[in-house]
């Protein structure tokens, strides 16, 4: 698996703690950013990340802003993308179950470094269930197909 990190400003430190993760699991990773000891714009982090798992450059994505709100909604632009908020283990588990999310975005100022690396453990190591779940999921991706202009 390999898999693509960038936070914003007020993401900086869990986006570290992540990469000390995936260091940890043996998981190959890029980091795109920010470079930033002033404010960005969370979109020019999101969109590119966004982009390069759509085109299966990276096969997922991690976003880490203040509430990792903006991140998720810029990432859910990019068609293919299902970009999860998370910040409980429960649904970390249970948005790779049921959504097979692909995309996982996290809020440095609603959780902390420690909460953050089991959320990113647990949705990085369980697999998608299929069955029911994969009829749902097949709904957006036709929904995407049959609207070009997404
Ligand atoms: C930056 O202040 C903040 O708005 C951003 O990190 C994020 O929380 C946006 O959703």
């Amino acid at each position: 698996m390999k898999v693509a990190i960038a936070s914003d400003h007020g993401g900086i430190n869990i986006r570290e703690e992540i990469k000390s993760l995936l260091e940890e699991m043996g998981i190959q990773y890029e980091d795109f950013g920010c470079e930033c000891s002033t404010s960005v714009d969370y979109p020019d982090y999101a969109l590119p990340v966004a982009e390069k798992v759509a085109n299966g450059e990276f096969d997922r994505g991690i976003l880490i802003c203040g509430t990792g709100i903006g991140m998720s909604i810029a990432a859910n632009k990019v068609k293919g993308i299902r970009c999860a908020l998370v910040h409980d283990t429960f649904s970390a588990k249970a948005t790779r179950e049921h959504n097979d999310t692909n995309m996982l975005a996290m809020g440095e100022r609603v959780i902390g470094p420690g909460l953050a690396r089991d959320i990113a453990k647990i949705w990085l190591t369980t697999d998608f269930e299929g069955g029911r779940h994969e009829n749902r999921v097949n709904k957006i991706t036709q929904y995407e197909n049959a609207n070009p202009s997404l």
